[in-house]
């Protein structure tokens, strides 16, 4: 392969070749060790009828996900005005579940209300997603200010119910399975924080309607998350609620209508040349072919600094499989190891390796061109690390001593929005999961399972029973770990 520089500054018209984009983005392909006729061959080969077929299946609300038979029909959450078409059944179902939560929202983020303090509890795709959206889309307006609660933490439980009101605290548990140790354990302690009548200022996000019964929520609480949308998919159904407290009920709704344009991009014809395919192209390349086992998602647009968090779980829960749907051993790599975060924040960190490390890791550089702060320079600064980040990545520093050399080819896709609306974010954050999609038909794998996460739990709950009623170690090798911290258990 000619070296990045030398396809940058000779190879005729790449830059025209290797970028895409609408009226509102601008994806830039060029930093890729690839010639731009080997791109659009890969392009073309990967538009298949075999893709299309999938495509339909997938719009169609016809099994996808078949090792557990069923569909995956998140597009249903945000089909607003029937521009896409999608089961009946499933639009109704999420359109009278939207009305259901938006208005437990406006009452939220409106102050009718009366509630100060939210604890969102959730973990996974009940907590990364929404979690997402609120730190994006805030624009300070909320009565509520929501607490993300996911993992078990027990100081945290202590501070927050020694500094927030039970009376002006209300309480949001998503959990679709409800049967989720973290969030179930954390409900309940919460639950007899919040008093008696901790019902009246509480919801649950479920498809699990009786388990959510049993816990104590009334009927008119219990919000409806369908089992035909997958924990990760989730973010634009009732698991959405406390991030639209956050932003409002009428930006939520416009989140959604972006997603639904990704939507019909993403069935229409317009496919091949959309951001969904031609990341899913790059991807494909720098996996399967270029060999490079991770993908690093930085966000120069400072709100975007938790996307990198939520693509970990799309990307890795979705692709990070090694069997095909037939049961055959896959016949590529898959899922790659996705990190990331803030621009500039992981330059005074993780860039050092990423230019002078022995590894080479692909980055996808984000950011928005519009300032739409009262900070132009800063934007301007933001944008200014982008651009200088994926110029040294690609080219390096060949002159100077030997520590201060940089090998450069490095690649860095670029993806440019014009501004961080609602509706762009939702376009974003949609397209995404239809790039997963589609490299899950590449890899013919089933994006929407996690039998992997399933096993590890198991196990931890006989690890449990051996800490709490000293029970047999399911793995002995453990013994010295198990002694470690028996000793300090009863301190
Ligand atoms: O990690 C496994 C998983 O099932 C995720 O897919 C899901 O988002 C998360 O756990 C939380 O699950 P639930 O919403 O059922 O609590």
């Amino acid at each position: 392969m000619k070296p990045l520089s030398d396809l940058l500054d000779h190879e005729p018209d790449r830059q025209r070749e290797m970028c895409r984009g609408g009226n509102d983005w601008l994806l830039d392909l060029s930093r890729l060790p690839i010639s731009s006729a080997h791109f659009a061959d890969l392009t073309r080969r990967r538009s298949t009828i075999e893709l299309e077929r999938a495509v339909r299946d997938l719009f169609a609300g016809n099994v996808v996900n078949h090792s557990e038979d069923r569909p995956a029909l998140h597009m249903a959450l945000r089909s607003l005005d029937g521009d896409v078409e999608l089961p009946g059944a499933a639009v109704e179902r999420a359109s009278t579940a939207r009305r259901r939560f938006l208005a437990v929202a406006d009452s939220l983020h409106s102050g009718a209300a009366g509630v100060r303090d939210v604890l969102h509890i959730g973990i996974g795709g009940s907590d990364l997603g929404p979690r997402l959206i609120a730190d994006a889309l805030d624009s300070g307006d909320s009565a509520v200010r929501v607490h993300w609660i996911s993992t078990l933490d027990g100081r945290r439980f202590d501070r927050l119910t020694g500094r927030l009101n039970p009376m002006t605290t209300a309480m949001v548990v998503a959990s679709k399975s409800f049967g989720t140790e973290e969030t179930l354990t954390q409900a309940r302690a919460f639950r007899d924080w919040l008093g008696p009548d901790w019902s009246k200022r509480s919801w649950a996000v479920t498809s699990q309607h009786r388990r959510a019964a049993e816990f104590g929520f009334s009927d008119q609480a219990i919000m409806d998350l369908p089992a035909w949308v997958g924990g990760r998919f989730s973010l634009w159904s009732a698991v959405g609620l406390s991030a639209a407290a956050v932003i409002g009920p009428s930006r939520f709704v416009n989140l959604l209508a972006g997603a639904a344009r990704a939507d019909a991009e993403f069935a229409g014809p317009g496919r091949q040349q959309g951001l969904a395919i031609m990341l899913a192209v790059a991807i494909d390349f720098l996996r399967c072919q270029a060999g490079l086992p991770a993908l690093g998602v930085v966000s120069y647009e400072p709100r975007l600094g938790l996307l990198a968090d939520h693509l970990q779980q799309l990307v890795t829960e979705s692709l990070g499989k090694s069997v095909t749907v037939a049961g055959d051993p896959v016949a590529s790599q898959t899922s790659p190891l996705l990190f990331g975060g803030r621009g500039t924040d992981l330059q005074h960190s993780l860039f050092q390796a990423l230019h002078q490390g022995t590894d080479t890791h692909p980055l996808l550089l984000i950011g928005t061109a519009r300032c739409d702060h009262g900070r132009p320079d800063w934007h301007r600064v933001q944008l200014a690390h982008l651009l200088g980040q994926a110029s040294v990545l690609a080219r390096g520093r060949p002159d100077g001593p030997p520590h201060a050399r940089l090998p450069g080819q490095r690649p860095a896709a670029v993806l440019l929005l014009d501004k961080l609306e609602p509706d762009r974010l939702g376009w974003l954050l949609a397209s995404l999961e239809h790039c997963v999609f589609a490299l899950a038909h590449f890899w013919q794998i089933n994006a929407f399972d996690q039998w992997g996460v399933e096993e590890g739990k198991r196990v931890a709950g006989r690890f449990a029973a051996s800490l709490d009623r000293g029970e047999t170690s399911p793995d002995p090798s453990a013994g010295p770990l198990l002694d470690f911290i028996r000793r300090f258990q009863h301190d």
